[in-house]
């Protein structure tokens, strides 16, 4: 379906011409005077000029085109030259029974789908997932959602840390608490055990011991070291080690993000192109890309329009060693050549704005990506406690991101026992962590990426204002009101396409409210901001209650004129939760 906002400017654009003024100056948008009317246009102010006409009297005569328009019950001309614009109920009745007509509510797919990596999550193994995961997960899971939904087609990767330096560190210390494993008897041929020889809980404690002391003692680092090398060059026992280490971590990991509603099509980590690197660096070399500076291999990535420093993207450190941009560099080529993608997406921290930008234009350079090939970097600002600073736990230490997430499931079922309505305890629980999740996402996206926001879990939790949990009770609360029309005998299946022209004016809001479905999901993709989701659906939920105070719903004598509700009703629960689940979240059926 056509935007309802561009259908009324096309109604307009007629009338200006109608009126011979240029098409163009017809563009509406929306009051800013909403006491006054529900849309406006400017378009007779900026023809004053152009035309040598007083405005007043261009916009006055644009009015007497609409008089009898089809989509327009009021066309003002008011000074000094503004067009103030009122829809006919009858018109977006239609507009809204059309959209309960369509699979995707009025949503126009791609014309032409594309191709998407996302690169998000970025859990690194053996360490557990912090706060600063968070965001990366629960932004590229709803930029995911939405690209899906408007055709695209999507590949998410989790792209794990596992290679590098951490992987000897837990190695080295391994060896040291269990010298008698089988692994480290570099003369053992046989079969490895199946079973690990730790516990998640083990190896998330080794990692930070063995990273502290290798600070301190050199010798050990140097231990470490070595056992990183012989990971790297294939040792068999090392290997093999090392698959327990990743088993062991990608299955709590899969465990963690399954909790937060979060999945990944492929589970590659930064090793998947480890033997890809020395095939990478002889091209760059040798297309003469990449040179020797203070005995590092690097690729000039400036250019001349730059404002600011953008330092050479570095390949190879002086000792020969491959860094992190290197992997995504590596990364970058391997996704082309398995995945072919029209568009790679990378959702962190908005600290490592500038590393992207050099390995973009290292990628775009050294032609491992097409000319037309889109590179996108997401930045996210830090999520902040109630003093401004980046979230912590109550002693200050890094907090776990399963904590938080207990943390925010218990106070949700706190709130809901507080006014639990006959709902057994386990019920109860099961509907808190519902609940908490869309606390936790909704907290986190209905944000602009880019900014920080600080996790106010008092807020988040609440069932008023612009929460997760207040989109939710809308939607308990209108899965409630359909249920009672059907205790009562109602089909609401049957009266599901009787949408009728509004009857009031909140009923009128609504309908207007739930128009604007497309325009937010499109304005979403295309921006990289599920924030307009959010703030789409807060509207449309502030739109319904009020709806919902002023109207007779169940209780409305009229069967006809009940039933053209019950139909309304049906839509906005279905379009809230289509968009809920765009933001990876879901409503209980009760609250
Ligand atoms: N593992 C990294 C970290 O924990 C994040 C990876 C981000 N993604 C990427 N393609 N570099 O900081």
């Amino acid at each position: 379906m056509k935007k309802l906002m561009d259908l009324i400017s096309e109604e307009m654009k007629n009338a200006f011409e109608a009126a011979g003024y240029e098409r163009e100056l017809g563009k509406v948008t929306v009051s800013n005077r909403p006491d006054l009317c529900e849309y406006q246009c400017n378009g007779a102010m900026a023809g004053a000029k152009r035309y040598k006409k007083a405005p007043l009297v261009i916009a006055d005569e644009v009015a007497k085109k609409i008089a009898d328009s089809s989509v327009f019950e009021m066309a003002q001309a008011v000074a000094p030259g503004f067009l103030n614009l009122t829809l006919k109920g009858e018109f977006v009745g239609e507009y809204v029974k059309g959209m309960r007509a369509e699979k995707k509510y009025g949503l126009e797919e791609a014309k032409k789908p594309i191709k998407l990596v996302l690169d998000y999550g970025g859990a690194n193994v053996a360490k557990p997932l912090h706060v600063g995961h968070l965001r990366s997960a629960i932004i590229g899971e709803s930029v995911k959602r939405i690209a899906r939904y408007m055709g695209h087609e999507v590949v998410s990767d989790v792209h794990l840390g596992d290679w590098g330096q951490p992987m000897g560190l837990i190695m080295n210390e391994l060896k040291i608490r269990q010298p008698d494993l089988v692994y480290f008897d570099e003369s053992y041929t046989g079969e490895y055990p199946k079973e690990p020889p730790f516990t998640v809980s083990e190896l998330e404690e080794i990692y930070p011991f063995a990273s502290k002391r290798s600070k301190e003692d050199a010798a050990y680092k140097a231990d470490a070291m070595s056992c990183t090398y012989k990971l790297q060059s294939g040792v068999r026992g090392y290997r093999a080690l090392w698959n327990h280490i990743i088993a062991v971590s990608v299955t709590d990991l899969r465990k963690i993000y399954g909790r937060l509603n979060v999945d990944f099509d492929l589970w590659n980590g930064e090793s998947a192109v480890h033997d890809l690197i020395p095939g990478m660096v002889d091209y760059m070399k040798k297309g003469g890309y990449a040179y020797l500076s203070d005995g590092a291999l690097v690729v000039d990535v400036k250019e001349e329009s730059d404002t600011k420093e953008i330092p050479p993207c570095m390949i190879l450190k002086s000792d020969g060693a491959s860094l992190y941009g290197t992997t995504d560099l590596a990364t970058i080529m391997m996704r082309m050549e398995q995945i072919k993608p029209d568009k790679l997406i990378y959702f962190t921290d908005k600290r490592q704005e500038l590393y992207f930008e050099q390995v973009f234009r290292c990628a775009k350079k050294t032609k491992l990506v097409n000319d037309d090939t889109q590179l996108k970097f997401v930045g996210f600002g830090t999520m902040n406690g109630k003093d401004g600073k980046p979230f912590k736990t109550r002693d200050g230490g890094v907090m776990r991101l399963e904590c938080l997430i207990d943390e925010i499931n218990e106070e949700m079922l706190r709130k809901i026992m507080e006014n639990r309505k006959g709902q057994s305890e386990d019920e109860a629980k099961e509907t808190a962590e519902i609940v908490a999740l869309s606390a936790l996402k909704y907290g986190d996206l209905s944000n602009q990426a880019g900014k920080d926001y600080i996790f106010d879990i008092d807020r988040f939790t609440s069932f008023e204002g612009d929460t997760g949990p207040y989109i939710l009770y809308t939607i308990v609360r209108i899965k409630s009101i359909l249920a009672k029309y059907r205790e009562n005998g109602g089909s609401v299946e049957a009266v599901r396409f009787g949408i009728r022209p509004p009857e009031n004016d909140s009923e009128k809001q609504l309908m207007l409210e739930l128009s604007g479905f497309n325009a937010a999901i499109e304005a979403a993709y295309d921006e990289t901001a599920p924030h307009k989701i959010c703030a789409y659906i807060y509207a449309l939920a502030n739109a319904f209650n009020r709806f919902y105070h002023e109207t007779k719903i169940i209780s409305e004598e009229d069967e006809a004129r009940k039933a053209g509700r019950i139909a309304l009703l049906a839509l906005t629960c279905d379009v809230l939760e289509a968009s809920i689940d765009l933001l990876g979240f879901s409503a209980p059926e009760r609250m």
